[in-house]
């Protein structure tokens, strides 16, 4: 049993107590590998902003979730190297699908843990989540759980239509599993590809697509029932069109790709909206700017030599988000 405390990690309370209370969003960025977490903590330590750092099913996969543990122990310290003198960085399991999986994480020194048993029965998803809830509080590690379900489909994680949270159920679910944060539905979506072209509108001018707008009036009632209480967003990537752009004229194919526009995260940020979760906007990132280099230098065969202008790109993304999106810079 490893407690996060003597990792120099922590929970997500006292963050998102602020943050809710400031009015602005702390940043969750998944990491399945060291240049990302290096962009991140980079980021992070130069605007002295919070960080959740995420790991989720399909980086346990691809990294081995003790690998990723003790990278997120080492970022604590690559921070204090930085000149960040009282780093305040979550690790955080996105997406847990089991207690086991949540047992493990809490045990192994992880300081937050989602359970999303947002697709079993309203009742069962209460049961399964106040287990890892009770678990979790005993070692001081804090829980989101999530009621609703978003479209998309990214991995392992997977719905096949969107049910916005009934505003109803908040009170009933956060007091019966004991969660710390509510995970919701208003119209976000995981991946690349969050709507379908006939969901959308099209721009005349530029022919992209103009995605609906998320649904500020459920996001409303649910803060209305639930004051002061802690909600995160989970696919909230924006997909910048101008990696988009780069990444299909550098020889990819990301027809119709968009994502959430920046305003109205920026506009969620101000509310009970604390925790907003963003992946594939740094994956566009790090595709973008490799496909450049080999596309520039197809001589170029060292790894740091374009690993490096990616790890570069996801730090100016990371550094975006934090200051022009959520607003937390200068938070920690
Ligand atoms: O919410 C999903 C995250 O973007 C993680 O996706 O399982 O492919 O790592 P992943
Ligand atoms: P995006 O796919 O929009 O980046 O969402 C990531 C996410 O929700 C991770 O849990
Ligand atoms: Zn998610």
């Amino acid at each position: 049993m490893v407690n996060y405390k003597d990792l120099g990690l922590v929970n997500t309370r006292e963050m998102f107590a602020k943050a809710v209370a400031g009015g602005y969003a702390i940043p969750a960025f998944n990491f399945n590998n060291m240049e990302q977490l290096q962009a991140i903590i980079q980021a992070a330590a130069e605007t002295k902003s919070p960080v959740i750092l995420q790991v989720s099913k399909g980086a346990r996969n691809y990294a081995n979730q003790t690998l990723l543990r003790y990278m997120a122990e080492g970022a604590v310290a690559y921070a204090k190297e930085l000149g960040w003198e009282h780093p305040q960085i979550v690790l955080h399991l996105d997406h847990g699908d089991s207690f086991e999986l949540c047992k493990s994480c809490v045990d192994m020194g992880f300081s937050s843990v989602m359970i999303d048993a947002s697709s079993l029965p309203y009742e069962e998803n209460i049961a399964l989540s106040k287990k890892v809830a009770d678990y979790a509080h005993q070692y001081d590690v804090t829980v989101e759980a999530e009621l609703g379900v978003l479209a998309g489909v990214e991995d392992e994680v997977a719905a096949e239509e969107s049910h916005y949270t009934r505003p109803e159920e908040v009170i009933d679910f956060s007091s019966r599993t004991g969660c710390d944060s509510l995970a919701i539905s208003v119209g976000t979506s995981h991946g690349a590809y969050k709507f379908k072209p006939e969901q959308c509108t099209r721009d005349p001018k530029t022919g992209r697509l103009v995605p609906p707008p998320l649904a500020f009036d459920v996001l409303h009632e649910i803060e209305k029932k639930l004051p002061g209480f802690p909600i995160v967003l989970h696919g909230s990537s924006s997909v910048p069109q101008e990696y988009v752009d780069m990444i299909n004229s550098l020889g990819g194919k990301l027809p119709d790709a968009v994502g959430i526009p920046e305003e109205q995260l920026r506009e969620a940020s101000k509310s009970a909206v604390c925790k907003i979760n963003i992946d594939s906007d740094s994956r566009l990132a790090m595709t973008a700017a490799i496909r450049k280099v080999f596309h520039d230098k197809p001589g170029e065969f060292d790894p740091r030599k374009y690993l490096g202008p990616a790890r570069d790109e996801m730090k100016k993304l990371y550094e975006h988000k934090i200051v022009n999106v959520l607003g937390s810079n200068g938070k920690a």
